[in-house]
């Protein structure tokens, strides 16, 4: 019965969105019917009247654009009763009275702002990933907006890409999960409510992959690697009932992916049956001359030709399709399907019944940096943290004593929203000393000093702080200030040292050639050790970095990356034990830049290297191991956790079978605590060589002290497939390691057989 009920329920639900379909397409072919091929060229035009730029071009005579129906949308400007007054001028003065659609670069949180997205994701932690998209979307509708440039997908190996903080790290399968979460977060159910958006996947493709990690560089890679480990994620989102999809500066098989038919029309929209909007990165057409593969008209009618709807600040398609539609280099045909498309999303959005629907300024009121969004969080803030050392149970800190607080980034507020906080405002949030303040209650005395400044490099600092103060240096002396650290050290029981990178160390142009902490701190962490005190890192970073000193010198340390408006009151929530840190990393610490790239899902080589003692002829290094400071997947916690070995429901299986693997997990700790349990497969001989292992499934569970739980995964052939040289996406018999564990390399493992 139950059944007859639901399938009569998914009748009229697909009746009913054939029917929607159905009435946009009338409405919108009836209004491109009236349409010029000019107000057409004018639908693809994005502009950006300044704001939060990333380029060298700034859109020029916005007003009269508008006014001409020259402008498809705007992105980079927040607040109802602006964005209004724009729209007014769309809806009252523009021929056919179009509206705009408004975009902005929403990353983590809006107003509100989260953790990074690499920090994020760290959490494993779906439900919450989506909340925080949730809270964004409802933020960033109440100011005035209907588009996010969000989520930001790449696939990153490389952590001097300072856009590595951006994403959700090194892993296919985790990125494929957090790109759905945030999808759903953003768009709801029904594009039409006031308080969703679209969302926006970026950057397809494969722009996390930029050789030697600067940021825009040349990508190239076998097919293989791209959709194996690469494209996942994009198509995800698809799958997901993404609305946009932003092209990527980088190029691919020698061909920029803004203007890649291959990219586009044949493994977007045809393969992967995208009809939604697509738009390019800012000024990422006007690029391609740069590239070299032509002059402003040929690269627009390449991206046009390859199926982009959209372009972002360039003008390209505004001052050059109409003269390759005269001479046949674009067709009528694609002119009309990009602007469709770009009507469908505004039509999507309820812009045509209701242009001011995102103007709600009583909303913006209430339902921006409201207490429950702070509230939030601070609690996801917390959910991202890093555990990465712990020696001696130093942390969680006792709440009586003296604390020497201590470094340049506990009491910079600017710092703690991180890259890409567009519509935050540093100011307000919460700084560590503040946060320890609040949550240190009587007992404590939280002593301050700066210590060190970020850098002492001031050349260095100019280029950091092109969106603001972040690197500030001290009038006073780095003697000077270092010894107020060491006087307050003294004086304490125990030190917290709030080092690391400022927010703009990483995110767009901001890659690194050394991840290192600047000297100017490492200098201060040695004076803190020296003093033969308690040293806890607290360290603040947006990629990877390389920390074999302190993970060798310094008792603990906390990566509570950039945690956003709530960062230094869940820094003390975790730093006093009221949370218990569940974070692990999703993005592999080197020990060294050398290793770089270097991730837990490599191929095995002829002659491979099991972290043993060096040999020669084997694939290592003279100088230090293959292996990385923290692997995959790794985070410690305030208890510990024991694993039993794997029980398998079979071990030969046939087809479609399903294989169900548990293992039982223990607190064998004092607090109670919150675990990532992680399950990767191997697959030793196959047609094409495969990865060592690869995630394939995780679930985050809670346990009491003393409390055990059987954690059990279901495996179908689907998690033991991969892309084979024809790329067609299978699995082939034979035998599969699965591994559970605690990260990617302390898992326990069994074998099985799958016959087909
Ligand atoms: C970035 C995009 C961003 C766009 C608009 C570009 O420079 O690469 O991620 O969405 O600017 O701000």
């Amino acid at each position: 019965m139950k059944k007859i009920v639901l399938g009569l329920l998914l009748i009229l639900a697909f009746n009913a969105t054939q029917a929607q379909d159905a009435a946009m397409n009338a409405f919108v072919t009836k209004l491109m019917a009236k349409m010029t091929v000019d107000e057409k060229i004018g639908q693809l035009n994005l502009v950006t009247p300044g704001g939060a730029v990333t380029g060298s071009v700034v859109s020029s005579d916005v007003d009269s654009k508008i006014r001409k129906g020259a402008v498809g949308g705007l992105f980079g400007i927040t607040g109802p009763a602006k964005i209004r007054s724009i729209q007014e001028i769309a809806v009252n003065n523009s021929r056919l009275h179009i509206p705009l659609i408004f975009g902005l670069d929403v990353i983590h949180g809006h107003q509100t702002t989260f953790p990074i997205p690499l920090a994020l994701s760290c959490s494993w932690d779906m439900p919450l990933i989506e909340r925080s998209a949730r809270i964004a979307a409802t933020e960033a509708t109440a100011d005035g907006l209907n588009w996010a440039f969000s989520p930001m997908v790449d696939i990153a190996r490389d952590p001097r890409w300072g856009r590595i903080a951006e994403g959700g790290g090194e892993d296919p399968y985790l990125g494929s999960q957090i790109a759905k979460a945030m999808v759903k977060g953003y768009q709801g159910s029904d594009l039409s409510k006031d308080n969703t958006l679209i969302a926006c996947v970026k950057h397809y493709a494969l722009y996390g992959a930029a050789e030697a990690g600067r940021d825009y560089n040349t990508t190239d890679m076998s097919r293989i690697k791209m959709y194996q480990y690469y494209l996942p994620p994009y198509k995800a989102a698809i799958d997901a009932g993404v609305g946009s999809v932003m092209t990527s500066f980088n190029e691919v098989d020698a061909v920029p992916a803004t203007g890649s038919k291959f990219l586009m029309n044949d493994v977007l929209r045809k393969q992967w049956g995208f009809n939604g909007l697509l738009v390019t990165d800012y000024t990422a057409i006007n690029e391609m001359v740069n590239h070299g593969v032509g002059d402003l008209q040929t690269v627009s009618a390449m991206s046009l030709n390859a199926s982009v709807d959209m372009d972002m600040v360039g003008e390209g398609f505004l001052t050059t399709l109409k003269k390759s539609l005269q001479e046949g280099k674009v067709t009528a045909k694609q002119i009309d399907d990009a602007c469709r498309r770009i009507l469908e999303a505004k039509y999507k959005l309820g812009l045509f019944a209701d242009p001011y629907r995102y103007c709600n300024e009583q909303r913006a009121t209430t339902e921006i940096l409201s207490a429950g969004n702070r509230k939030a969080a601070r609690e996801i803030a917390a959910h991202s943290f890093v555990l990465l050392k712990n020696q001696n149970q130093v942390l969680p800190l006792q709440k009586n004593g003296t604390i020497a607080l201590i470094g340049p980034l506990a009491e910079s507020k600017r710092n703690m929203l991180g890259t890409w906080s567009v519509g935050g405002d540093p100011y307000k949030s919460v700084s560590v000393l503040e946060g320890m303040k609040n949550v240190a209650g009587n007992n404590v005395n939280v002593l301050y000093a700066k210590g060190a400044n970020i850098s002492d490099d001031a050349a260095f600092a100019k280029r950091v702080n092109a969106f603001g103060p972040e690197i500030e240096p001290e009038a006073r002396s780095s003697e000077q200030l270092l010894s107020e650290a060491l006087d307050v050290a003294n004086k304490a029981d125990v030190i917290v040292a709030v080092l690391g990178e400022a927010a703009d160390m990483t995110g767009e142009a901001s890659s690194m050639a050394n991840i290192a902490l600047q000297e100017s701190q490492e200098n201060l962490l040695k004076a803190l050790v020296k003093t033969g005190k308690p040293v806890v890192l607290v360290l603040f970073n947006g990629r990877p970095m390389t920390l074999g000193w302190e993970n060798d010198h310094v008792n603990a340390i906390l990566d509570v990356w950039f945690g956003g408006t709530e960062a230094g009151n869940a820094i003390a929530d975790v730093l006093f034990g009221a949370y218990n840190p569940s974070g692990k990393i999703t993005a592999t610490f080197p020990r060294s830049v050398g290793q770089i790239p270097i991730y837990y899902n490599y191929k095995n080589t002829g002659r491979p290297y099991h972290n043993e003692e060096f040999a020669k002829f084997k694939s290592n290094y003279l100088d230090m191991p293959n292996d990385p400071l923290y692997p995959f997947g790794y985070g410690l916690s305030y208890t510990s956790f024991s694993y039993s070995n794997i029980s398998l429901s079979k071990t030969n299986l046939q087809g479609n079978e399903t294989l169900q693997a548990t293992v039982n997990v223990t607190n064998t700790g004092k607090y109670a605590g919150e675990e990532a349990v992680q399950l990767y497969i191997s697959d030793p001989v196959a047609t094409v060589t495969r990865s060592v292992k690869e995630l394939k499934g995780f679930q985050k569970i809670s346990l009491q002290p003393g409390e055990s739980k059987a954690v059990t995964f279901i495996i179908t052939p689907e998690e033991l497939k991969f892309y084979n040289t024809a790329l067609a996406y299978v699995w082939e018999p034979g035998e599969f390691i699965v591994h559970i564990g605690t990260n990617s390399s302390d898992v326990k493992s069994a074998s099985i057989n799958w016959k087909k």
